[in-house]
């Protein structure tokens, strides 16, 4: 099944949304395949985010990043590349729909709480770099609950 890279940045942490974050991909029916609490190295956190690195606003980015730290995640699912971004909601806070994580908790695109992967190409590179030890291997009891197939 498809997989997604997922990461609760330092201000989501500090805030004390890791467990509303986890509760809802674990609710929506999603499974989690990895996850580390950890800092983050400046040079690793530039080749996360090496896509952005001609921006005005990257080395802001990486100092975010680094401030703290974070949770990273990997979850499994049908479309949770796409689904995981809505419900994780637009990268600009102020047009996050209600309802999503970052229309529900952030307001300033400096300070948007997760990361999650934009593509399932882009995932599975995060996750090679994120997780170079392998993820955990198990289904859920639920699974036929959720799945039809
Ligand atoms: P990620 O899931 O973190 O990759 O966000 P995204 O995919 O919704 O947006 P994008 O990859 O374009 O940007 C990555 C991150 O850079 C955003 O989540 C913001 O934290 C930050 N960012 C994007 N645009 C701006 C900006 O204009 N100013 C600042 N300071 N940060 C920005
Ligand atoms: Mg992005």
């Amino acid at each position: 099944m498809e997989q997604t890279f997922i990461m609760i940045k330092p201000d989501g942490v500090q805030r004390g949304l890791i467990g509303d974050i986890i509760s809802r991909f674990e609710k929506k029916g999603y499974y989690l395949k990895g996850m580390k609490f950890m800092n983050v190295e400046k040079s690793f956190a530039q080749q996360h985010y090496a896509d952005l690195s001609a921006q005005p606003f990257f080395a802001k980015l990486v100092d975010y990043i680094i401030s703290g730290p974070v949770v990273a995640m990997v979850w499994e699912g049908k479309d949770v590349v796409l689904t995981g971004r809505r419900i994780i909601g637009a990268t600009r806070p102020w047009e996050a729909a209600p309802g999503t994580i970052r229309g529900d908790h952030a307001v300033e695109v400096s300070r948007n709480v997760i990361h999650g992967s934009d593509s399932v190409e882009n995932g599975k590179k995060e996750i090679a770099l994120w997780f170079p030890g392998g993820l955990a291997e198990w289904k859920s009891n639920l699974h036929p609950w959720i799945y039809e197939n």
